[in-house]
């Protein structure tokens, strides 16, 4: 296989992390930048733990179009994995334009450092966020876009973005809609560290677990499911890097643009997770039904087959696998990256 040199964007994030060992396993080389926005330098040290060396890696933020431009000269890069960005729902409805400023003319920024430094392959971290939440799962890649929130509809505008580059330029790009990363590195030496109170439900059943929060909220159980909570796709965060890996593999095939789910197809509810969550701890996790959260729908989970045909990557891990190796990471590191 050819190994290429590849640079993350939020290299230090949850994903970005993953992605870097995924990659270094698959033989290629990394490096990567951040802002450290809403990540910690420590996850540096620890990446290079499991890897056996460090990355080269820079303090940049998206909008340093020249700055980015002359890291990726330096590093040779061939193909950028783009995951910097801001990501919560709740924040982006309160202050639309900070999260439009960064995801959308971050990435319009990004592409322009790249056009200057003539490096022609991009894989964006977008998201199922994109699909009108009103239809029917399993979501294929033709089903209905139509986000509810401003976070989600600066994903599809980044998608729109290099769509249009592809087709104006040599560049080549590849959309990966996310549905739900959970779980972490089996080493637990990386995970999730959200800052705060955790929007996401794993994070927060993990939480509890620990003891660090006292009972789970389940945001309503009267939704058109087999048990009535949320139904969605979790994805293991090792599956889902090792579908960057396959992603960045596959540019050189590709003659413009392509947009692919990354999910497993398979759905669970809150309930579900919760279960899964309290076999990997092996204790009981405290939870309450209260009522449902603005903009949730009630199922949501991924056709994944085009990932198989396109990538040939499919998801391998189980939700009990990505609880297990959560839980685990969780309980050797209740305050994440803060060792305090
Ligand atoms: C959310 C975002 C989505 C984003 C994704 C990132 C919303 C509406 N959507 O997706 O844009 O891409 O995170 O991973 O915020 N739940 C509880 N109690 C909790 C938290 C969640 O019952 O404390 C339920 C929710 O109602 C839902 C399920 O758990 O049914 C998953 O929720 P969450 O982890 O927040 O993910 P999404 O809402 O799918």
């Amino acid at each position: 296989m050819h190994t290429l040199n590849v640079a993350l964007t939020g290299v230090t994030g949850y994903i970005g992390s993953h992605i870097a060992i995924a990659l270094a396993e698959h033989g290629h080389w990394v490096v990567g930048f951040d802002n450290f926005a809403n990540s910690s330098p420590a996850v540096l040290d620890r990446v290079a733990t499991i890897c056996d060396t460090s990355m080269p890696f820079a303090e940049l933020d998206l909008a340093d179009t020249d700055a980015i431009a002359s890291f990726l000269v330096t590093n040779k890069v061939d193909a950028v994995i783009h995951l910097a960005g801001l990501k919560s729902v709740a924040e982006s409805v309160a202050e639309p334009l900070r999260y439009y400023e960064t995801n959308v003319a971050g990435s319009v920024s990004l592409l322009k450092a790249m056009e200057q430094a003539n490096v022609h392959g991009i894989v964006f971290s977008s998201s199922a966020t994109v699909y009108d939440p009103n239809q029917t799962s399993p979501l294929g890649e033709d089903a209905v876009i139509g986000p509810i929130n401003p976070y989600g509809h600066t994903k599809i505008m980044v998608e729109q973005i290099i769509n249009n580059a592809a087709a104006a330029s040599s560049l080549k790009g590849i959309n990966l809609r996310y549905f739900n990363p959970v779980g972490a590195h089996p080493s637990a030496l990386i995970g999730e560290d959200p800052v705060g109170t955790p929007n996401n439900l794993m994070p927060y059943v993990m939480q509890v677990a620990v003891g660090m929060r006292d009972e789970v909220s389940i945001y309503g159980d009267d939704y058109a499911t087999p048990d009535g909570t949320g139904v969605r796709d979790y994805i293991h965060v090792c599956d889902l890097a090792d579908g960057h890996v396959a992603a960045v593999n596959a540019l050189a095939k590709i003659s413009t643009s392509d947009t692919i789910n990354l999910g497993t197809g398979v759905g669970s509810s809150v309930r579900e997770v919760i279960a899964a969550a309290e076999r990997a701890a092996d204790r009981d996790i405290p939870h309450r039904v209260v009522k449902r959260r603005p903009g949730d729908a009630d199922m949501s989970y991924a056709d994944p087959s085009r990932a198989e045909h396109r990538l040939g990557w499919k998801a391998q891990r189980t939700l009990a696998d990505a609880c297990v190796d959560h839980w685990r990471w969780q309980d050797q590191n209740p305050h994440g990256y803060t060792t305090s």
